[in-house]
């Protein structure tokens, strides 16, 4: 990283000046979204391993995994926001140009909060009714927050940094993808790269005063919270598929319906999961703090989540 800490959180609250955007004059500009176009991009709903599925099915496979996007960001900002505000105290009396920075990071999670369930709301209007998303965000958060901060920042890292990697997928060719859809990833990139900054400063200043014996307790940690992300996502895959079966207008037999369900998890677990741990800067952050052992830990628990055609794809 170059520069002192102070002279980067700087450049953060400088960056975050100049891409400071509005929800409703910048993003949403008064449209809806439009049920002939995808909402996220074939390369994170993997698409192409349902090419049973007519171009309509696939735009309708991308649009239920869109409105759960949107409710998954939801769910991981309310911790995010509430772990940075917790942090920033550590900066009260102390560094006031982090201070700053982290305020503003807190400002733009709310706001990013705010832009999620407009999405779904919006999402909501143009879908057929049974859809459900039954996580609580403040449940989430306290289980997550139980964790010390060292793991917190880890997976915070790892989720800010998989923002930015949605948002390259978004901008590959993809013509059919909703010119909404692509403004809510582009806006909400340009915050996240600074998130991402902010908390890899803060994970190492945290783990500054970290003891190895508590490290190691912390990697355990995250690994504990990467499961449970997991256990999120399996469970909402689950209930996306058979709404997605139920609503889709025509009849799948098991193998197929299987097939549908099998994908959506591992579309899931990318978008979520692996896009982030396969983050080069991730990678190489978690590996600068790390040891050997640790890290195949780490590996072993992740490789676990991947279908072995997936991992060396993306
Ligand atoms: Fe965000
Ligand atoms: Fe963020």
């Amino acid at each position: 990283m170059d520069g002192t800490p102070t002279q980067r959180f700087a450049r953060c609250i400088t960056a975050s000046k100049r891409v400071r955007w509005d929800l409703e004059t910048d993003v949403i500009r008064g449209r809806r979204f439009d049920l002939t176009e995808k909402f996220l991009p074939d390369g994170l709903t993997l698409a192409g391993a349902v090419p049973f599925l007519a171009p309509g099915e696939r735009r309708y496979f991308s649009q239920v995994q869109g409105r759960t996007y949107a409710n998954m960001f939801g769910l991981v900002e309310r911790f995010i926001n509430a772990k940075v505000l917790e942090l920033s105290r550590d900066h009260w009396f102390g560094d006031q140009t982090a201070l700053e920075a982290l305020i503003r990071f807190s400002d733009e999670e709310l706001k990013h909060q705010a832009l999620f369930r407009r999405v779904e709301m919006l999402i909501g209007e143009a879908m057929p009714a049974g859809y459900s998303f039954s996580w609580e965000p403040n449940d989430v958060a306290g289980t997550v927050l139980s964790k010390s901060s060292w793991a917190v920042l880890a997976l915070t890292l790892h989720i800010e940094l998989f923002t930015q990697a949605h948002y390259r997928e978004s901008i590959r060719e993809e013509a059919e993808l909703s010119e909404l859809a692509r403004d809510v990833f582009r806006f909400h990139w340009k915050e996240e790269c600074q998130h991402a900054v902010m908390d890899e400063l803060e994970w190492r200043r945290v783990d500054a005063s970290t003891t190895a014996e508590a490290r190691d307790l912390a990697v355990d940690e995250l690994i504990e919270l990467v499961g449970a992300v997991d256990s999120i996502v399996t469970v909402q895959a689950e209930a996306d598929s058979r709404y997605f079966v139920a609503t889709c207008g025509r009849q799948f037999d098991a193998a197929t319906a299987a097939a549908v369900a099998q994908t959506m998890l591992a579309a899931y677990r990318l978008q979520y999961i692996l896009s982030g741990a396969r983050h080069p800067h991730f990678a190489a952050t978690l590996a600068s703090m790390t040891t050997e052992p640790q890290l195949a830990r780490i590996g072993a628990a992740l490789s676990a989540l991947a279908p072995p055609a997936m991992l060396n794809a993306a």
